[in-house]
């Protein structure tokens, strides 16, 4: 028994609201009946608001991985030339999805501690006289690293090189926490999933696709079945799946839109970014480093933290678990042991920083890891100072 909340402040699953909470407990309904169609169109329209397009976005019942496979197999052919970025460890997942599938990736290589260097796309497309590349995958926002790549300057480098290749990008853990414009940047395939700035559970998959995704769907020859995106955008025209959608989840889904439209997407990005620099502050304080360099690549949503060396992440987390009740994100691929992660996205205020923070502060006392004392005090005078909003 621990008394409390517990804070579940790994970068996603993140907290569900108790209003969500109790959309999803209404009781599941006929998914082939009138009132279901309203449902399925509200969130629908609510997801292409989140992703800034009037194009359709294709919900499926499945992780944000689902939502990978779906990007690669509408779009391509087997042997297809695909370019990504080794920006950490998502990117490194999705790379190895897209090899298993059968495509050829050219993975620029990357020392997880920043996003895509966009003159090193730039050059990659320019070298590519054939137009070889037929798409260019991107994770916008690296959760094992916190660095968000910049995608409305990869569009403007895909069109400088006048490179025809299709733009997929990963929202997983930006979408509804940092501003994204699909159709403004040229996207192609945007992937997102429910349980990060959506703040639902886990199960949920999405695609917002392009006109131009969906023509090259329609020569793409990778099998395709469930992924299929044809069925599902000819069936939700009229409110309905082709099989059986992930009820509950949808009710949480429409409820969760309602939300972040009635603080407005303004407020929730200038939150997301308040909540950041706040735990940047903290972290300088304590004098740890953090682990993305680039300070225009620096996330709002998570902020990972290196350990000093001779000091184990798991077991730091594991102290603050133990001791606090509180989940920290681990080191994941080829950082595990030596960072840690703090998310900050979703539902989520002020005060509950203050109380995450503090948590770590104490939590590396605890380990005996060397710090400098006042990285909370250092996040509360700037929480305090820039009221509930901060400039751009
Ligand atoms: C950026 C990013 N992409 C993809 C994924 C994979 O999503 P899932 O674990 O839901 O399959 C994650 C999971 O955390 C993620 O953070």
């Amino acid at each position: 028994m621990s008394p409390g909340r517990h804070f579940l402040q790994v970068p996603g699953p993140t907290n569900v609201p108790d209003r969500i909470l109790r959309a999803l407990s209404q009781p599941t309904i006929d998914h082939r009946g009138p009132r279901f169609a309203s449902i399925a169109r509200e969130a629908l329209e609510g997801l292409q608001q989140l992703f800034n397009t009037s194009s359709p976005v294709v919900i499926y019942p499945s992780s944000g991985t689902g939502g990978w496979e779906a990007a690669l197999v509408n779009t391509l052919s087997p042997g297809d030339t695909v370019l990504m970025f080794e920006t950490g460890h998502f990117a490194s997942l999705w790379r190895d999805v897209a090899v298993r599938l059968g495509l050829q990736v050219d993975f620029v290589p990357g020392d997880w501690r920043r996003g895509v260097d966009p003159d090193v796309l730039e050059h990659r497309l320019l070298d590519d006289r054939l137009h070889a590349i037929k798409a260019v995958g991107v994770v916008h926002n690296e959760t094992s690293t916190g660095a968000t790549s910049r995608i409305h300057e990869i569009r403007r480098r895909l069109d400088s090189a006048a490179h025809p290749a299709l733009l997929l990008v990963d929202t997983v853990s930006s979408l509804a926490c940092i501003d994204y414009r699909h159709d403004e940047w040229g996207v192609d395939v945007s992937v997102s999933g429910s349980q990060k700035g959506l703040m639902l559970p886990p199960g949920l998959g999405l695609n917002a696709v392009s006109e131009k995704a969906v023509a090259a769907s329609s020569s793409a020859k990778l099998p395709r079945s469930y992924w299929d995106w044809r069925p599902m955008i000819a069936d939700n025209k009229a409110g309905f799946f082709p099989y059986t959608p992930a009820t509950n989840l949808l009710f949480g889904l429409v409820e969760a839109i309602r939300m972040l439209h009635e603080e407005g997407l303004p407020q929730v990005f200038a939150r997301h970014r308040r909540f950041g620099e706040a735990t940047r502050r903290a972290v300088r304080a304590w004098g740890l480093d953090l682990v993305c360099l680039n300070h225009d690549e620096y996330s709002h949503s998570v902020t990972a933290v290196m350990m000093p060396d001779g000091h184990d992440g798991d077991l730091f987390r594991k102290r603050v678990l133990d001791r606090f009740d509180m989940s920290l994100g681990a080191g994941l691929g080829k950082l595990k042991g030596k960072t840690f992660r703090i998310g900050h996205l979703g539902d989520f205020n002020d005060l509950m920083l203050a109380g995450t923070l503090s948590g770590v502060e104490m939590g590396l006392a605890l380990s005996g890891v060397p710090f400098g004392h006042g990285g909370v005090m250092a996040a509360l005078d700037y929480l305090a100072a820039c009221g509930a909003a901060v400039p751009a």
